[in-house]
């Protein structure tokens, strides 16, 4: 570990400084120490307690915790009944139905608009009616396939509204894709928009649709927002206008009291292998984690803007866009663009437009834009900040500076927050006004989290500091995710069975001397490019459905701004020639046609032979070598069925 790295940056004084900002809820390590103690030995009164205080509810639990990791059984607040949507949106509106809820920043930045929390409830009372007009009861499951506008959350929080599990599909994933999700989790309605806007770029979305819905027969409705009112095609007795529906609905809906334990969403993600799995969330655990991270991790008071710039496809959406704001009553800034568009300048004129006092965004994003220039970000008013966020990747040093400095002028907490789709909310970070930081450390764990660094061999807890191994968790906490839907076993797994007694992340991690969590990426065959998780495995799939390959090996390669980035080494089948250039296009296109463009390989090598073992092991290790440019530390290639076909390779990306 590099010394740069090492160094302890303490709270900055502001954060303490009453007349400047409100006090932290964590005031310091020792405070932290004692209530991170309490949730690991006594959860049922620490988990308890917040459960009453942050959440509503409309029966009362009776057990607080009860199952746990050894068989894959953990269930929370058994016996309560709560309701996401109500906790998210009634409550709020009750209180003050002007307050607003979502600011919604459209693409183009003149086109902003609020909507209050009075207004929320109207309208996911109405689209609710809509889902029960059309037959969705309890238990089903509708796919939310939607850009980042307003609908997009009123969506979520319909489906809650009346105990259907959504299922969002990230609107950059292909119609391929979106066909095997919405197949699988047998969704029996799908909300969408006839187009997307991003970026100044017009996405088809309703398109894309229509061609997944070719092979879906469990479909049988289509509700359409209308985002740019575009002619799109309409499938007569299928497809159905969004304004034209809700319009006939009542603009209240009581909600349907949900036991805690009943699911609210499945949410697809990447691991090992091809296959894409559901992970489900369950009511109350998951909502209790993403309030109380929002409360402690982000430090969120009363009148706080709370800007997370991910997409409501992804985890971080769900928790950091709509639940966790949401349930805390907050306004959340709903961000329809990208950080360039239409300059480099676009995040900072937000917060300073819209006073943002928490921005949570992915190391990829700053690191594009450190490459910009500071330009960009001197001048703009960002005093209104307290806490800087980020997610997705360990963030390299430079980057943490440079969002220190220049976005936080070193007035502000910045929070590496490290987690997973599979653990609902934040497992470890710093806390803004406790914990010390260091540049590209996690720092600790959060509250019910009992961290273990584990031997990946022997399985064995490797205790104390000073020590490498991979990511586990000791105990069931609240926000975990309880199964794959339709999958326990592959739960099992997949999560709990490599390590009998944990929970497996699949993460690598050091715990350095002081105690502080590294985390190192994935052991396993994921990749994760500008935040996006993906398996080498499913990539690999979508080339060899390419009628010329023969067989391919998908890797990871650092990359500077997007952390890592798609190598492919591909095998044409016989008589295939390797010199067309048009091929290497083409295989591209297959991957953003299967997947969708935010997969597509960065280079593509057509060779003859990939490195096997003689068994036919294909040996990976040496492909991440020769890219990485270490060819002069393979290790033992003896091994190989033909160790000539090293040589080919490392000549063959030398020359692209
Ligand atoms: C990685 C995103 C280092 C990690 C919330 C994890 C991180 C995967 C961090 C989960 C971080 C996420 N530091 N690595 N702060 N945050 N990761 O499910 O490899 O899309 O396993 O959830 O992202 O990705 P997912």
């Amino acid at each position: 570990m590099s010394e740069g790295e090492n160094t302890l940056y303490p709270v900055p004084a502001r954060l303490h400084d009453a007349s400047q900002c409100p006090e932290p809820y964590v005031k310091s390590v020792e405070q932290y120490k004692e209530m991170h103690r309490e949730s690991i030995e006594n959860p049922e009164k620490f988990f308890g307690k917040l459960a009453n205080e942050l959440l509503t509810w409309s029966k009362p639990f009776t057990t607080v915790k009860h199952g746990g990791l050894e068989h894959g059984d953990a269930a929370w607040f058994l016996d309560g009944q709560l309701n996401a949507s109500y906790n998210c949106v009634d409550r709020h509106a009750f209180a003050d139905p002007n307050r607003v809820a979502i600011i919604y920043e459209a693409d183009e930045p003149n086109q902003s608009e609020n909507i209050t929390y009075g207004a929320l409830l109207r309208d996911v009372s109405q689209l609710a009616g809509v889902l029960r007009a059309r037959g969705i009861k309890k238990g089903d499951t509708v796919a939310i396939y939607m850009p980042m506008i307003p609908e997009a959350v009123i969506a979520f929080l319909a489906c809650a509204r009346i105990g259907a599990l959504h299922s969002v599909i990230f609107a950059g994933f292909s119609a391929e894709a979106l066909r095997d999700r919405v197949q699988d989790a047998g969704c029996r309605l799908v909300l969408t928009a006839d187009q997307g806007k991003r970026g100044g770029k017009t996405i088809e979305t309703k398109r894309i649709v229509d061609e997944a819905l070719k092979a879906c027969p469990s479909v049988e409705t289509v509700i359409v927002c209308q985002r740019t009112g575009a002619d799109v095609p309409m499938t007569p007795g299928r497809d159905y206008w969004w304004n034209e529906e809700t319009s006939k609905r009542m603009t209240y809906l009581t909600p349907e009291p949900m036991s805690s334990e009943d699911p609210l969403f499945l949410l697809y993600t990447s691991g090992s292998t091809g296959q894409p799995k559901g992970v489900l969330h369950t009511t109350a655990g998951y909502l209790l984690g993403a309030a109380a991270t929002v409360k402690y991790v982000f430090d969120y008071h009363p009148n706080d803007i709370f800007a997370c710039m991910a997409d409501v496809g992804w985890i971080t959406g769900h928790s950091y866009i709509v639940y966790g704001p949401l349930a805390l009553g907050a306004t959340t800034v709903l961000f329809e663009s990208i950080p360039t568009y239409p300059t480099p300048a676009r995040y900072w004129e937000l917060i300073a437009k819209h006073k943002v006092t928490q921005f949570y965004t992915a190391p990829t994003a700053i690191r594009a834009l450190r490459r910009l220039g500071d330009e960009w970000v001197e001048g703009h008013d960002l005093s209104s900040l307290r806490v800087l966020g980020t997610v997705g990747e360990p963030i390299n040093p430079e980057a943490w500076h440079w969002y220190n400095d220049k976005v936080g002028k070193g007035r502000c907490a910045i929070v590496d927050t490290y987690w997973q789709t599979e653990t609902g909310s934040h497992i470890v970070t710093p806390l803004p006004g406790a914990i010390p930081t260091k540049p590209g450390s996690a720092t600790v764990p959060f509250f019910g989290i009992d961290l273990a660094i584990l031997d990946p061999v022997t399985g064995k807890e490797l205790v104390g500091n000073d020590v490498t191994g991979v990511l586990a968790v000791k105990k069931a906490w609240p926000s975990m995710a309880r199964t794959v839907y339709g999958n326990h076993q592959r739960y099992l797994e997949t999560y709990l069975k490599p390590y009998h007694g944990f929970y497996f992340t699949g993460d690598g991690a050091s715990r350095d001397g002081d105690g502080y969590i590294w985390i190192r990426g994935r052991v396993d065959d994921v990749i994760n490019v500008s935040g996006h998780r993906l398996s080498t495995a499913e990539i690999e799939s979508a080339l060899i459905m390419h009628h010329s390959v023969a067989e391919t090996a998908v890797i990871g390669a650092p990359d500077d701004v997007t952390g890592q980035c798609i190598h492919a080494f591909v095998c044409l089948k016989p008589g295939i020639s390797q010199h067309s250039t048009d091929l290497t296009k083409e295989l591209i296109l297959q991957v953003r046609k299967v997947i969708g463009p935010f997969a597509a390989p960065k280079k593509i090598y057509l060779v003859e032979d990939l490195p096997k073992t003689r068994s036919g092991k294909l040996m990976r290790r040496i492909l991440r070598k020769i890219i990485a440019g270490e060819a002069d530390s393979l290790g033992d290639i003896s091994t190989l069925a033909d160790p000539s076909v090293v040589e080919v390779l490392i000549a063959k990306v030398a020359k692209a």
